[in-house]
């Protein structure tokens, strides 16, 4: 079902020094910042030729990464997002399989105004799992 590795995202505890190192050491295609209040993030967008990396920061008091980064106060891979060509489909399928669907069950729209849903780490060897509907994405 799932497609392409959309991006890693990485919860960083400063965005400008975090863009910085990948833009400097790393030598990479560094977006510019991005507030999303709806999703309590700022982002920034690393290309790297087959995948994206997704450095996130907090914004807001409601962040939903404020606890992981209490938790890992240096930063640390929150999530993976894979590509999926329909996210209804997607979600059917994941519930009947047992996965669990985080948020009250309907798609947000995510970083790049695509709808997405999260799935429970506890339901993927501890990795929160994002699935993200691109139409070109190969089922
Ligand atoms: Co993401």
């Amino acid at each position: 079902m799932i497609g392409r590795l959309n991006h890693i995202a990485i919860a960083v505890p400063d965005l400008a020094a975090a863009a910085d190192k990948y833009r400097h050491q790393l030598g990479a295609d560094v977006g510019p910042p991005q507030a999303l209040p709806e999703h309590g993030v700022t982002v920034v967008f690393v290309e790297v030729g087959n995948t994206k990396v997704e450095l996130l920061e907090p914004l807001g008091a409601a962040s939903p990464i404020a606890a992981f980064l209490e938790k890992n106060p240096a930063g640390g891979m929150h999530h993976i997002c894979f590509e999926v060509p329909d996210i209804a489909v997607a979600m059917a399928e994941m519930r009947q399989s047992g996965a669990r669907v985080l948020g009250d069950g309907t798609p947000r729209l995510g970083a790049h105004g695509n709808p997405v849903i999260f799935l429970h780490p506890k339901d993927f060897d501890g990795t929160l799992i994002e699935l993200e509907q691109v139409a070109s994405s190969g089922s």
